[in-house]
């Protein structure tokens, strides 16, 4: 089975991967990371050097050949990558994927991605906390639509990683 974790920048896709990863003795993929590992460079340098469209052209190429993999696996997403090229319908019509969103609230992501916005392109700009919350609304906004196409959702405010994990087994088995 592949665990497709998705959710927008910030929602802990990554850090709770690994724990669920650990936990469930599956690999662990984080699409980011693989990304950066095949086109041997940062996400933020493959933006910069060869734009957005090129990367989700990426981001889309490489998603589909993993939701091929026959090993049990743990798939974290990046923020953007349900919302685009049909990357969605690709993962609900993959027998073997099951898809979870990790559901933040706006305050809460936008606190904390307003001090991890540097490694991010889409919002390394934004300069103060004020105008993140306004940025991360509206894109919210658009990419909820995607999102609520996961097969399960998991709420994440103020819960510590080990109580997600928790919640995202219970759904499952
Ligand atoms: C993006 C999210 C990032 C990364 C890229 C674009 C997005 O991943 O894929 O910067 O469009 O939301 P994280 O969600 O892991 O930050």
């Amino acid at each position: 089975m592949i665990i497709v974790l998705l959710g927008y920048m910030g929602s802990g896709k990554s850090s709770i991967g690994r724990i669920l990863a650990k936990k469930l003795n599956y690999k662990l993929i984080d699409l980011d990371d693989y990304i950066e590992e095949k086109e041997n460079a940062t996400v933020k340098d493959i933006f910069r050097t060869k734009g957005e469209i090129y990367f989700r052209k990426k981001e889309t190429e490489y998603l589909k050949a993993l939701l091929k993999l026959k090993e049990n696996t743990i798939l974290a997403l990046g923020g953007g990558t349900p919302c685009f090229a049909g990357n969605m319908e690709a993962i609900l019509e993959e027998d073997n994927a099951v898809s979870i969103y990790l559901k933040g609230s706006l305050p809460f992501l936008s606190e904390k991605l307003f001090q991890k916005k540097a490694k991010r392109p889409l919002i390394a700009h934004i300069e103060t906390e004020e105008l993140m919350t306004e940025f991360i609304g509206k894109h919210l906004f658009e990419r909820s639509q995607f999102y609520n196409k996961a097969e399960i959702t998991v709420l994440t405010d103020n819960k510590e990683k080990a109580e997600v994990v928790e919640d995202i087994i219970l759904q499952l088995f």
